[in-house]
């Protein structure tokens, strides 16, 4: 594990999974060649869009969850450009008091959500960090960590649709099995996972086409099964309903994805939590 965090600087002709994203979400594009390559995306994944909204929606309704479940406070490992129903507004809908330390490698998402923030006047109880997953010491001592985040309380930590950027060599088991020995018990994770393990066969071959397009980014896809999703999770109790496909994890409405959705099948999700030494007595 590498402790010095390097920024990344931007390159408007290189485009960004952050960039990309936030054009499945709104139509918006930052920079030209983020368009184009979105725009290539659907002519290959024309469901790219439905893929990312049920990607954040997964997002918004493990917020909800922690929240329910008392959680006050939320660091968001690559958060992304902020958009509608981001983390720290639906926290504090439930708790004005909430506390959210949002972190992303990606310049452009990291000025985005500082003006956001500014201009909600929330930066007393949120901060925006230029930090990347792959240096999590460099996160946790992060002043406005500190300053935000309270150790001694059970914290939520959000990391969805971003292991997919970490390839093996950067061993993504190991930097989450860090945070979580520095998470407080009764901590929650919630991940998501882009995968083509269990997409449906007709379409593995379009899946492997947009793979090897996204090596052109600055964040090349590593995609993982079902059994490699659920071993980042190693030392967390699964919380029901364990690891199902993003759209499944607790839906506001029964059926409300399409089960023949192609998208559907393509990220998996699940949420974990830190036990605490009651639950190990139990
Ligand atoms: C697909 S977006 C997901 C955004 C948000 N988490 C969501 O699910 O709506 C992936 C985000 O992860 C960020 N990212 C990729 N690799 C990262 C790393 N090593 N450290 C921090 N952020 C990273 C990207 O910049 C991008 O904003």
């Amino acid at each position: 594990m590498t402790e010095e965090f390097v920024p990344r600087e931007t390159d408007p002709r290189v485009p960004s999974s952050a960039r990309i994203y936030h054009y499945y979400l709104t139509s918006e594009p930052v920079f030209d060649s983020d368009a184009v390559f979105a725009e290539r995306m659907f002519e290959i994944v024309p469901w790219a869009d439905e893929w990312a909204h049920h990607n954040r929606n997964f997002l918004r309704r493990a917020v909800s969850f922690m929240a329910e479940q008392g959680i006050r406070q939320f660091l968001d490992i690559g958060s992304g450009l902020p958009t509608g129903g981001n983390t720290h507004d639906i926290a504090r809908a439930i708790d004005p008091k909430s506390r959210v330390v949002y972190v992303d490698l990606d310049l452009e998402a990291v000025d985005r959500a500082h003006d956001l923030l500014a201009a909600q006047d929330v930066l007393d109880t949120t901060a925006v960090i230029e930090g990347d997953l792959r240096t999590p010491q460099h996160l946790l001592d992060h002043p406005d960590t500190r300053r935000l985040l309270d150790f001694s309380e059970p914290i939520g930590l959000l990391i969805v649709s971003v292991l997919p950027f970490v390839p093996d060599e950067d061993r993504p088991g190991e930097l989450i099995a860090h945070l979580r020995d520095q998470l407080p018990s009764g901590s929650y994770v919630a991940l998501s996972h882009a995968s083509m393990a269990e997409a449906p066969a007709e379409i593995l071959d379009k899946l492997q086409e947009a793979n090897t397009l996204y090596q052109q980014t600055s964040d090349p896809i590593t995609s993982r099964n079902r059994e490699e999703f659920t071993r980042l999770l190693d030392g967390f109790e699964l919380v029901e309903p364990g690891v199902v496909f993003a759209p499944d994890w607790r839906p506001d409405e029964k059926g409300a994805v399409d089960p023949q959705d192609p998208a559907r099948r393509c990220n998996f999700a699940a949420i974990g939590r830190k036990p605490t030494t009651a639950d190990q007595g139990s």
